[in-house]
Parts: C-alpha cells; sequence; structure tokens
C-alpha cells in the first residue's frame, strides 16, 4: 500500500514508514546529532555519521527505516545481525582516524576514551558475537533510534519499533537485541512499553542490555518495508 510517493509504505493507521535509502541520509544524521548529542558517534563529525549510517542504509545485511510525519523525514531506526561491529569498525576506521586527526583534542575525551578498548578488540578479530548473544540464534541488534525532537510523544518510535520487528522477521532473525545508557528513561520506557525486557546478565557498568523474542508469525507473510 502507498501514500502516493514512490516507495513509501503505509502502516493501516499509522505513519508513513520505509526502508532508508542514501537520500534521506541528510536528515537522519540531523536528527541523530539532535537525539545523540555529546555521544561518540556525532562527537566525530558529520562525515563520520553519514559513513557509518550510510553503511546501515546500503549494507545487504542490515536494515535502516525512515518514518514521516506530515511528509517530512521525522525519525530513524537502524540495525544488523549480531557479530556486523567487526566489520563495520574496520569499514569505518580510516573515517574515524581522519576525524580523529581533525579533532586530536577528542582523544583526551571521556566517551572517546571509553571506546577504545573495545574498538580496538572489534579490530583485532572476530568475536563469536556482539554483546555477548547467545550462540545459534538469529539475533538481530537494534543500533540506533532517534526521533526528532519536534515530533516525540506521537508514539513515532513505537512505530518504529513495530516496523523493525517485522523487517527482522522477515529477514529470518528470532531475536532482538539493543543496549541503552541507564540513565536514558524515555528510551528504556519506549522499550518496555514495546515489550522489550532487560537481560539479567549485567552487560557494561553505564549499559543495560534489552533482548525481544520474535514469534514466528503464522499465516501471512508479514509487511515488508520496499528499499528504494
Ligand atoms: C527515545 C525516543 C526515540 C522516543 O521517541 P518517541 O517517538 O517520543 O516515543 P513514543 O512517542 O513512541 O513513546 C513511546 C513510549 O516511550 C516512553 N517515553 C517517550 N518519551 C518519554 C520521555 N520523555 N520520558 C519518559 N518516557 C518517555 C513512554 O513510555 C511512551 O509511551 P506513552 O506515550 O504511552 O507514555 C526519543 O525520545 C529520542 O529520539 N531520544 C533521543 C535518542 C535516543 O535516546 N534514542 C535511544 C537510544 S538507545
Amino acid at each position: 500500500m502507498t501514500d502516493g510517493r514512490p516507495g513509501i509504505t503505509e502502516i493501516p493507521g499509522g505513519p508513513a514508514i520505509r526502508r532508508a535509502a542514501l537520500r534521506d541520509l541528510e536528515a537522519i544524521v540531523a536528527i541523530h546529532r539532535e537525539g545523540f548529542a555529546g555521544y561518540r558517534s556525532s562527537l566525530l563529525g558529520v562525515t563520520f555519521l553519514n559513513t557509518i549510517i550510510g553503511w546501515f542504509i546500503t549494507s545487504p545485511e542490515a536494515a535502516a527505516l525512515v518514518v514521516f510525519h506530515d511528509d517530512r523525514p521525522a525519525g530513524f531506526v537502524y540495525g544488523a545481525p549480531t557479530g556486523y561491529a567487526g566489520r563495520l569498525n574496520r569499514f569505518v576506521l580510516p573515517t574515524a582516524a581522519l576525524s580523529l586527526l581533525r579533532r586530536p583534542w577528542l582523544l583526551f575525551h571521556p566517551e572517546i576514551l571509553k571506546g577504545i578498548p573495545a574498538k580496538a578488540r572489534l579490530l583485532a578479530g572476530p568475536r563469536r558475537s556482539d554483546h555477548g548473544a547467545a550462540p545459534g540464534r538469529a539475533v538481530f541488534s537494534l543500533v540506533g533510534i532517534g526521533v526528532a525532537s519536534a515530533f516525540r510523544g506521537l508514539g513515532l518510535a513505537g512505530r518504529l519499533m513495530t516496523a523493525f520487528e517485522e523487517e527482522a522477521r522477515r529477514m529470518g532473525f528470532e531475536k532482538l537485541r539493543l543496549s541503552v545508557k541507564r540513565n536514558n528513561q524515555a528510551a528504556i520506557n519506549a522499550y518496555l512499553k514495546a515489550g522489550w525486557v532487560r537481560e539479567e546478565r549485567e552487560s557494561s557498568s553505564d549499559l543495560w542490555v534489552y533482548v525481544r523474542d520474535l514469534a514466528p508469525r503464522t499465516g501471512e507473510a508479514g509487511m515488508s518495508f520496499p528499499q528504494v
């Protein structure tokens, strides 16, 4: 079902959601910078964000969705199968290095310093899985979700998560996983409302891990969000 524009999927009774395309990158990066100001990825600058989010949009293993409100991009969600982090880090390494060369003071920024050991481990070699995901299950990571501040509180994150779930299930995954800063109560409430549960296992000191089992669909084939 479309709303008249090619490639936009209209969820019955809800906003338009479709697979993100590179032409959405500028809007997604702007929403990302607003929602994740002070996070490592934002500190590294727009070129770095273009590279990393561009990877989620174009990589065949990943999924990126964009939601529209009043015909404007209002939010995004993206993710990839667990195990993606090593490949992504190798892909973005040259851009990250260039970003740091341009902003050497960031090497002393606590957010950047904190991430260096994990990044070094990822670059050193493949891991059994990211974030210690249980082996043998097809687990898809929700890596980033954000809604522009002007459109928050309208249920768009909830719609994005439902659409993301559908897409992961359609791609053959059985479980979703994400990590969230422990002090990000708005996001935690949104995940709880969408049916995610916290893993009992300890994650890193300032992060919680949430998971969601994807019950197989019975009968229908499920929605698909067109790549345009
Ligand atoms: C977290 C975020 C994506 C929520 O987007 P949203 O579209 O406003 O969320 P929704 O309207 O779908 O709300 C779903 C639920 O989330 C919770 N929630 C949303 N905003 C909240 C807030 N400011 N405070 C507390 N709970 C909040 C509520 O439980 C809400 O359900 P309710 O409206 O029935 O109470 C948005 O605040 C955002 O982009 N934040 C910055 C980026 C970020 O932190 N992303 C997550 C990183 S892991």
